[in-house]
């Protein structure tokens, strides 16, 4: 996290110049000035340092990218020790109070909230691409009865590049343009679609004359003749959770959108990988596990029971604890009131008591407070979710639907971006040193020959 504007940042050139690392190399001696600019000395600046004129030069380790920034990024700004979170500058819980979905997916994509004239545009094209191809439903249709529908969503957001070709035009903005709304206006159709698959129920078209979400919950809910017309506090709190996960930096399903589109491919091929990246556990599925969890415990009572265990490392408290947020997470605070007035109007959740109690003991734990660790995302969105009917293998998909504004976002940023090329880390290779082929008759009872983890053959069946 380094936050300064662009005109800080010219203001700030003069001194930045002289900000640098004077880095002494003990193998050789040697003196290094290498500068620091924004906060970030390069990698490639690294390379200089060198024992001799064979030498490649130093490298950086770091697996998993724990201190490494990949880009420059002017759409979202996270600094995880205050809980603050903000899209385009904009703080998310203004966003969350006074903005929509689409109007949000505006300003990350355009980098500005749009004028009324600018919205209506905006949503009358997201309005007219809502459709998929009736060839995508016999797609559909070759599905098994129970697929994932996070995988269903992987499959058909592939298959969608063979329908539009004219998508690999990736360096023409107007084209770019066209895909980003194309791919904005389908998602919901296409989970939509997953979903019906999986109950066995018949697809339900768009209806162009209703909002974003309310075309949404339409398609997922709507049985016989009649239209599904939502709770106007369901519509809301839908869209205000689709704001909440619209973007969030560099997060791993976002890198793999710029990483793959780095090779130039075209939006649908990136986005199916970075929707399969998404479909992680550790990513996009951290909700549904918050709602096992809570099923688990059972009832207030069995809280302390269960932090216990927790303490003792048996098991992870889920829905708690960030790599970036270490104060809290401002995307939960505002699901939490989110939650409790969607379950005063719903059933009320029984898991809603079990999640409250869960949090106050925890923020009050010796544990939990000297680890810096409080109720994330997830904590909440899985428990609204299922007062909202949605099964949980949707949760994933409910996450991705509002993604795609922030990977297309950053798509779209990292193609205009001088600075970027095809993505190609670096590794230390820690295999064997050069040896001559081995032919097959003279490798039974080799000394030392190792082979790597696992069964050499599959298993017979
Ligand atoms: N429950 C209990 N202890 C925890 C938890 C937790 N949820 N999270 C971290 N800790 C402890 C951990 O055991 C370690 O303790 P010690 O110092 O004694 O070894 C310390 O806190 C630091 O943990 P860490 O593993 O270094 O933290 P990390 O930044 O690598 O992990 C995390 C972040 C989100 C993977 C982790 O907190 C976790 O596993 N949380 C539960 C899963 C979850 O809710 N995931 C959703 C993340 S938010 C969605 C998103 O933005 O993509």
């Amino acid at each position: 996290m380094v936050e300064r504007s662009g005109a800080e940042r010219e203001e700030s050139s003069g001194a930045e110049r002289k900000e640098a690392l004077l880095v002494t190399d003990k193998r050789t001696g040697k003196t290094y000035e290498i500068s620091i600019i924004g906060g970030a000395i390069r990698a490639t600046d690294l390379k200089q340092i060198k024992v001799d004129d064979g030498d490649p030069g130093l490298i950086s380790y770091d697996p998993a990218y724990l201190n490494t920034a990949c880009c420059r990024s002017a759409i979202t700004f996270i600094d995880g020790d205050r809980g603050i979170l903000r899209y385009r500058g904009y703080p998310i819980e203004e966003l969350a109070e006074h903005s929509t979905y689409l109007e949000t997916a505006y300003l990350l994509i355009h980098g500005e909230l749009p004028t009324r004239a600018e919205l209506e545009e905006w949503t009358e094209e997201i309005r007219h691409h809502t459709m998929i191809h009736e060839n995508i439903k016999k797609f559909m249709d070759g599905f098994n009865y129970d697929a994932h529908p996070m995988g269903m969503l992987v499959g058909t957001l592939g298959a969608l590049s063979t329908f539009y070709p004219e998508a690999r035009d990736i360096q023409n903005p107007v084209s770019r343009h066209r895909e980003i709304v194309r791919l904005i206006a389908k998602m919901p159709t296409l989970a939509a679609f997953a979903y019906r698959h999986l109950r066995g129920l018949p697809y339900v078209y768009p209806d162009n004359e209703l909002s974003y979400i309310g075309n949404f919950l339409n398609m997922m809910w709507k049985v016989g003749g009649d239209r599904y017309t939502p709770d106007p506090l369901v519509e809301r709190s839908l869209d205000v959770i689709f704001i909440l996960h619209a973007d969030h930096e560099q997060n791993l399903s976002t890198h793999t959108m710029r990483v793959v589109g780095s090779s130039r491919v075209d939006p649908y091929s990136a986005m199916a990988a970075a929707t399969a990246a998404l479909y992680g556990p550790l990513h996009g599925g951290a909700n549904e596990a918050v709602v096992r969890m809570l099923q688990e415990i059972g009832s207030p009572e069995r809280v302390p029971a269960y932090l216990e265990r927790v303490k003792r490392g048996e098991i992870r408290l889920m829905g708690f604890g960030h790599r970036i947020y270490k104060s809290y997470d401002p995307r939960a605070k505002v699901l939490k009131g989110i939650a409790e007035k969607i379950c005063a109007v719903t059933r009320r959740n029984p898991l809603l008591d079990v999640a409250l109690e869960l949090e106050r003991q925890a923020l009050e734990d010796e544990y939990f407070i000297r680890r810096r660790l409080y109720p994330n995302v997830d904590f909440y969105s899985g428990l609204i979710f299922q007062a909202l009917g949605f099964p949980v293998e949707m949760f994933p998909v409910l996450f991705a639907i509002p993604r795609t504004s922030g990977w297309l976002a950053h798509w779209n940023e990292m193609l205009e971006d001088p600075e970027q090329k095809i993505a190609r880390p670096r590794q230390i290779y820690s295999g064997p040193g050069e040896r001559p082929y081995l032919p097959l008759a003279e490798r039974e009872g080799i000394q030392g020959r190792k082979l790597q983890p696992g069964p050499a053959t599959f298993p017979r069946r």
